[in-house]
């Protein structure tokens, strides 16, 4: 549209009539909403869920595009097959095998991002009505996926082991009672985004075997396995089931970059059969070139010695965050205590609505997080925040929890004197109904202060 030409209510409506039903139920995904606002360099980010790219050396990856011109140009630029390249797939089946999993090649298709995968997975399987269920809260950018397939998306709560299995059991009773049959359950069970916790042992072990019993589908969203800063890792999923409920998601995204946009899925063969042909709709194919990149960059075989680097980075991040927090936040605050991942979740006193405090914390103090209700369906989790320690220094995380702590105060503040509380006391919102006080929150870990150090949860 020219600039400055206004949109009259007659053109909206030109248009509206047009749009499919399903429009309606989509959803703006709030890290793209403020990815435009992030970007102003003023502006300390910790909503992004952004890799810090910067640490990849320019001289490896100048060394390996050189290498794709002279070598391979051509096909690097042509299309490729839709399941990706045979070569890819065996750096992906490296990738996997470090995480405890051994796979054919055959079993997976190489994707757009670990995110076409949740599309795909979804458009697959799911009619409008459909139920999905899903961690309380849930990975923010998975949510407008599936209210664009007009999923019913069923919330389970989520505690410091993860997934509350025992309240899964409890759904999937009812959904059956109703003879209603969830189409998948989609899980990160491993250094969840949004909240950072880890799925224990048990758990994993019961829901693979739920899984079983109940023949559903599983999609395991597994970008941090090897993001770990501390502790043993777990077997994933897929490692437990053996590949037949489990659906596996990958992604290079976050261990080499998010700009190359490859991932993969690893499924059974009817299921994966499906997979490619919503694939070969969507985009043909996964892009050549940077299968390409990830084959030169495998064949050097640092890989694995570049994650370390990255774990050391963020490990040191995720501290300063911690520390950060345990300082500048309000004792009625909570949040949680990742081995690894990206990610803080945090939870402040009801009365406080994230979304309100994000307006503030970006207008008055250049500061920005991710408020809880984007990684609800329903728009609850409105007084907690997803926020992010891999994208910036360790100085800026300090200053960015400062800032963010300073406009929390000041609404405390507020609260108190609204409401005639002392501004320290124990938060409550006496005036809403308990009905609507949101229940599905994670029941977070003691503060850090009351907490021993190496007592971390992973
Ligand atoms: C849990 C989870 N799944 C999927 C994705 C999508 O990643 P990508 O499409 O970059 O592979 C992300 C990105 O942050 C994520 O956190």
């Amino acid at each position: 549209m020219p600039d400055g030409h206004q949109t009259t209510s007659h053109e909206i409506e030109r248009y509206a009539g047009l749009f499919a039903r399903r429009t309606r139920q989509m959803r703006s995904s709030a890290m793209r909403d403020l990815m435009a606002i992030t970007a102003r360099p003023e502006v300390i980010s910790l909503a992004g869920g952004l890799p810090d790219t910067s640490t990849f050396p320019p001289d490896t990856f100048a060394a390996i595009t050189a290498r794709i011109a002279r070598e391979s140009c051509a096909s690097a630029l042509q299309y490729g097959p839709t399941e990706g390249f045979e070569a890819t797939k065996h750096c992906i089946a490296e990738v996997m095998a470090a995480e405890g999993m051994h796979i054919d090649v055959d079993d997976v298709i190489v994707t757009t991002g670990g995110q076409q995968v949740i599309d795909l997975v979804t458009k697959t399987l799911v009619d409008p009505g459909d139920v999905v269920i899903c961690e309380a809260p849930t990975y923010p950018g998975a949510v407008p996926v599936f209210s664009s397939y007009e999923a019913d998306v069923v919330q389970i709560e989520m505690d410091a082991d993860g997934m509350r299995i025992d309240l899964l059991e409890e759904t999937l009773g009812r959904l059956e009672r109703e003879e209603r049959r969830p189409k998948f359950i989609y899980t990160v069970p491993t250094f969840q985004n949004p909240a950072g916790v880890t799925l224990s042992a048990p758990r994993r072990q019961r829901l693979v075997e739920i899984a079983r019993e109940r023949e559903l589908l599983v999609l395991e969203d597994n970008p941090y396995g090897l993001l770990r800063y501390e502790g043993d890792p777990l077997p994933p999923l897929r490692a437990l089931d053996g590949g037949v409920y489990v659906l596996y998601l990958g992604t290079f995204s976050k261990i080499l970059s998010p700009g190359i946009r490859l991932g993969w899925v690893a499924a059974p063969a009817p299921v994966l059969t499906k997979i490619n042909l919503g694939k070969q709709a969507a985009d043909l194919c996964t892009s050549s070139l940077t299968q390409k990149l990830v084959e030169g960059y495998f064949a050097e075989g640092r890989w694995r010695g570049y994650v370390q680097d990255l774990c050391t980075i963020y490990r040191r991040r995720r501290d300063a965050m911690l520390d950060a927090l345990a300082e500048f936040f309000p004792p009625q605050a909570e949040w949680t205590q990742p081995g690894g991942g990206l990610f803080i979740w945090a939870t402040l006193p009801d009365f406080i609505d994230t979304e309100d405090l994000l307006a503030k914390a970006i207008q008055q103090e250049n500061v920005a997080f991710v408020p809880g209700s984007a990684a609800y369906a329903d728009g609850r989790g409105g007084s907690s925040m997803r926020l992010n320690f891999s994208a910036v220094s360790e100085n800026d995380i300090v200053e960015g929890i400062r800032r963010i702590g300073k406009v929390i105060d000041a609404q405390i503040s507020l609260y108190g004197t609204i409401s005639g509380r002392a501004a320290g006391a124990p938060a409550q919102a006496p005036e809403v109904e308990p009905a609507d006080v949101p229940t599905n929150v994670v029941p977070l870990p003691q503060r850090p202060s009351d907490t021993k150090r190496g007592a971390r949860g992973s």
